[in-house]
């Protein structure tokens, strides 16, 4: 009896271990299709560059101006799993993505899947950039090739068990990585659908403006209502058009706070949100009024969990 229940066990860690490996297949989700013909566009592939953020991750920490191109990666981020370190994604073909194909930089921007099909931690924000056009990430790439290449040598990530374990993130993306591009919604207009596909795709406000659950997923059904810093100190503000977000705030307050970094006290932006600012500084102004169009048509919710006091 003992030993047939020893058997019945041992089947079971088996085909638990064969479902694990298949369920975690980082192929499992196959990437978007690649225009075989496709000629870029660079000014458009700079302008993801800056809406998408890079080099606030990506450049070497405290990096100010041309030196936020120099991609060489470094940037320690803290969080509950332990510490990450943002690599080296400039053109460099030994210590960055300098070899990289258009297909191998879509699949981890869309699908969070590495060069040698391995998987990548949502520290980058990939759940946001699935959102991106192909197009717009071809246009990027392209862009990033004409970034200068640079050497560095960039530690491990420091992570606990079982975090350590890349196969297991294949558990988490069945969760949380929908590999759905943008889809416009008919009942917002065309201004307030460019700002929603900039903010839910290159921008990936919702990754710092949004409580998480216990796994690391953003809670969506509370989404831009503000939560915890990622790093532990400090929280990040509701930008819903709630009274305790940015209800007193309107359409022109916000797209101007993002192109100058003036709120409407007058106070400026703090905090990680500088780097962002100095980055949306570039787009459009029809772009950050889109940002705006789409921010003030989000559902009004009530920050999580402490409220934003009058200062
Ligand atoms: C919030 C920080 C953050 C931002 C913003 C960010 N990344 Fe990353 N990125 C990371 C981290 C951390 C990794 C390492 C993931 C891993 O090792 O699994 C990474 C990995 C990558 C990789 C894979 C590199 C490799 O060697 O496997 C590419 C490509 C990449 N990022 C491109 C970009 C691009 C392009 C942008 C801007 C659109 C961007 N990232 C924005 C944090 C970030
Ligand atoms: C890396 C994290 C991060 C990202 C990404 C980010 N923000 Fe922020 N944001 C912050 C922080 C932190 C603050 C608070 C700044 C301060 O304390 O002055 C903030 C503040 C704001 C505020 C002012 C809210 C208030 O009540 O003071 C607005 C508006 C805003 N962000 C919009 C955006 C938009 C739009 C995006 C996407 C394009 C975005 N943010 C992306 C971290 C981020």
């Amino acid at each position: 009896m003992l030993r047939r229940l020893a058997v019945a066990a041992i089947g079971l860690a088996a085909i638990g271990a064969a479902g694990f490996w298949f369920l975690t297949d980082p192929a499992l989700l196959p990437p978007p299709e690649i225009p075989a013909e496709y000629v870029a566009d660079l000014a458009n592939g700079e302008m993801m560059f800056h809406a998408g953020g890079c080099s606030s991750c990506h450049a070497a920490p405290g990096a100010k101006g041309e030196e936020k191109k120099r991609l060489v990666g470094g940037l320690a981020m803290k969080t509950q799993f332990g510490t990450f370190h943002a690599p080296n994604i400039s053109p460099d073909p030994n210590t960055g993505i300098g070899g990289w194909s258009n297909a191998d930089f879509v699949a981890a921007m869309t699908r969070g899947v590495g060069r040698d099909g391995e998987h990548l931690y949502p520290a980058f924000p990939y759940t946001s950039y699935q959102r991106m056009a192909v197009t717009d990430l071809l246009d990027l790439k392209a862009y990033l090739d004409t970034l200068p290449a640079a050497t560095s040598e960039v530690p491990d990530h420091e992570l606990g068990f079982p975090f350590d374990i890349r196969r297991g993130l294949g558990l988490w993306k069945l969760v949380y990585l929908d590999g759905r591009p943008f889809a416009p919604r008919p009942m917002l207009g065309e201004e307030a659908n460019r700002g929603a596909y900039l903010v839910e795709g290159p921008g990936h406000c919702a990754e710092c403006h949004s409580p998480r659950d216990p796994f690391g997923g953003i809670d969506r059904g509370r989404a831009y209502s503000g939560g915890p810093a990622p790093e532990g100190d400090g929280h990040i503000p509701n930008i819903t058009p709630d009274a305790s977000g940015i209800g007193d705030w309107s359409a022109s307050d916000i797209a101007y706070a993002l192109k100058s970094g003036f709120m409407p006290d007058f106070d400026s932006f703090g905090g990680s949100m500088v780097a962002v600012q100095e980055n949306l500084a570039h787009l459009s102004d029809a772009d950050l009024a889109a940002i705006a169009a789409y921010l003030k048509s989000l559902p009004a919710i009530a920050s999580t969990p402490a409220p934003k006091t009058a200062d």
